[in-house]
């Protein structure tokens, strides 16, 4: 059900083959034939019911195996529809199984997920042509990198070279700090071993492969450094200023800021064309996007080198340009300042993520905002003018629940409240409470909001904030946005992500919504350009794509 490719010797375990054939496979072939026409009579397959006899004594199989598959799928309807196949064929006559199962395939084949997952497919493939960056643009080896700070995101991102087979430096202020680093990606792994998915053996080789360090001494040797530190503009100039006169000239350096300017970044060094933005997602180690943010002067090898080093590390690279948030996260942003309106206007966070995850995603925005930390968002908060009205502030909700220490699953609390070493949200009336309150000392009349109103406002902001990166070149297509989500925020890959999603509703119906939006919530809700025009001439995400060529 999963799609996983087998082997021949499970495939012949299982009875799903004959025989293997050894050496020559003519030879083989006709020695089979030959044996096979000696048999009287003829087997047929359709009268052999060895394979189907436990499954007809015991058909509350199927309901067990439809249950497990419904909570992984995540509402894609295709693994399902293979388990009532398989039941016609345990159920049914042989012609009548084969019919069912032929009116099950073509129903799959003509289903907007199909397309959604065709979609994907490609999306993925199609992203990593640069249309301006020739397949034979020159790329520089990468051997050996140097990941600069420890912490959350540079433990994980030296786990991703560390399994490609690149050695990697591993750099913190302090030993302790190095060897805490060590520490974690060891268990990690050694987890890993436990569950019976990795062999100690290959363990051993890819913890050899990342060593410690507190000073520079080997950056005279490293291709590619990576700066995971402290975000804060600062210190990463001095930073790359330093490594500018550490590094072999030709160099790559990156970094994985998720909020700051790569340009200025860039310029704090002599050689801006050979600084990049290599975006990693949490766990670093585990998640499959990359976002490659490409900055005004890095040059045409170097991002073709970071397109071909996503493959290698085994993640989906996605070229993006230089803007607040990059794709992902400023769609995010647009996203949850929706979902933290809604709850001020009468919506509690159990309803706002049941929409999201019924819709598919992994979890819903009050959940994900607790795993991340309510703390992350308040700091940033802090730091920014708060817009003046009419507009409205989004950080409302979740500055209340920071300011009492509530900052999300670290601390058992957040939107949710969490038992002690569970990460299963649990509806908390407290957290209601102060919802009911904010509102109140907003002078907002709480009502009902339907999960319609969750889903559009939700959705149709990302999608209108994904027309405005598109419109200004952002991202180089629709479909790269796609990959984006699919890949870093788990998007459902049934609805093929968030501007497929917007090409299957229309887009006259969403630019209608979101003029309506506009017309209530302000200017947050200011219709893109694009998104106006591609409605005007009834056109979609795709079409403007396929224009691309
Ligand atoms: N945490 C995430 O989910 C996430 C996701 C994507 C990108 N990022 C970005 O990655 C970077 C690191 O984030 P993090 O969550 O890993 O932070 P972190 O606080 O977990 O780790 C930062 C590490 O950098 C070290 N450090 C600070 N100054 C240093 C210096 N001068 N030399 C060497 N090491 C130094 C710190 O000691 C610390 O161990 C930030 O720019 C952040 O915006 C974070």
């Amino acid at each position: 059900m999963s799609g996983e490719p087998i082997g021949a010797i499970e495939a012949k375990a299982i009875g799903l083959v004959d025989q293997i054939a050894e050496g020559d496979l003519v030879t083989a072939a006709v020695a089979f034939a030959e044996q096979v026409i000696g048999r009287k009579p003829l087997p047929s397959v359709r009268e052999l019911a060895g394979h189907i006899d436990q499954a007809k004594r015991e058909p509350s199989t199927f309901e067990k195996v439809r249950k497990d598959i419904a909570a992984r799928s995540r509402g894609g309807k295709a693994a399902l529809r293979c388990v009532d196949a398989v039941q016609a064929a345990v159920d049914l006559p042989f012609d009548e199984g084969m019919k069912r199962e032929q009116a099950l395939f073509k129903e799959a084949l003509e289903s907007t997920e199909s397309l959604a997952l065709r979609h994907i497919f490609f999306a993925e493939r199609q992203a990593a042509k640069i249309p301006d960056v020739e397949a034979n643009t020159p790329t520089l080896p990468v051997r050996r990198v140097a990941v600069l700070g420890a912490g959350t995101m540079g433990g994980g991102i030296a786990m991703a070279f560390a399994n490609a087979g690149i050695a990697a430096i591993l750099v913190d202020r302090e030993q302790a700090l190095v060897d805490k680093g060590l520490e974690i990606i060891k268990k990690n792994y050694a987890s890993t071993v436990s569950k019976g998915k990795l062999a100690q053996s290959e363990m051993d080789a890819r913890v050899a492969r990342v060593t410690g360090a507190t000073n520079w001494d080997g950056f005279g040797e490293v291709d590619l450094v990576i700066e995971a530190v402290f975000e804060e503009m600062g210190l990463k100039k001095e930073i790359f200023g330093k490594l500018d006169k550490a590094c072999r000239k030709d160099a790559i350096l990156a970094t994985n800021t998720s909020t700051l300017d790569v340009n200025e970044i860039a310029q704090s060094t002599s050689r801006p064309e050979q600084v990049i933005g290599l975006h990693f997602f949490s766990p670093a180690n585990v998640m499959r996007l990359l976002e490659i943010v490409r900055g005004s002067a890095t040059s045409k090898p170097v991002v073709a080198t970071a397109m071909k080093l996503s493959k290698q590390i085994n993640k989906v690279g996605v070229l993006v340009g230089v803007c607040p948030g990059f794709v992902g996260n400023r769609m995010l942003h647009a996203y949850f300042r929706e979902s933290n309106f809604l709850l001020e206007e009468g919506a509690l966070p159990q309803q706002i993520d049941g929409v999201m995850t019924r819709f598919g995603l992994a979890m819903g925005p009050c959940a994900t905002s607790d795993l991340a930390g309510l703390d992350v968002g308040w700091r940033i908060r802090k730091g920014q003018p708060k817009p003046k009205p009419p507009e409205r502030y989004s950080g409302a909700v979740g500055d209340r629940l920071a300011e009492m220490g509530r900052f999300g699953q670290k601390t058992g609390a957040g939107f949710y409240r969490y038992q002690p070493g569970s990460r299963t949200p649990t509806p908390d009336p407290e957290v209601e409470a102060i919802i009911v309150a904010v509102s109140k000392e907003l002078g907002i009349e709480r009502r009902a909001v339907t999960d319609d109103e969750i889903l559009e406002r939700c959705m149709y902001s990302m999608i209108n904030e994904g027309a405005k990166i598109l419109d200004e070149g952002i991202a180089l297509r629709a479909s790269d946005i796609d990959t984006v989500w699919i890949n870093g925020y788990g998007f459902p890959a049934h609805r093929g992500g968030p501007m497929f999603y917007a090409d299957t509703v229309g887009l006259p119906v969403i630019y209608a919504r979101v003029l309506e939006f506009a017309a209530k919530h302000g200017k947050v809700w200011t219709p893109s350009p694009l998104l106006e025009r591609l409605a005007r001439e009834k056109k979609t995400f795709a079409s403007l794509d396929a224009d691309k060529g």
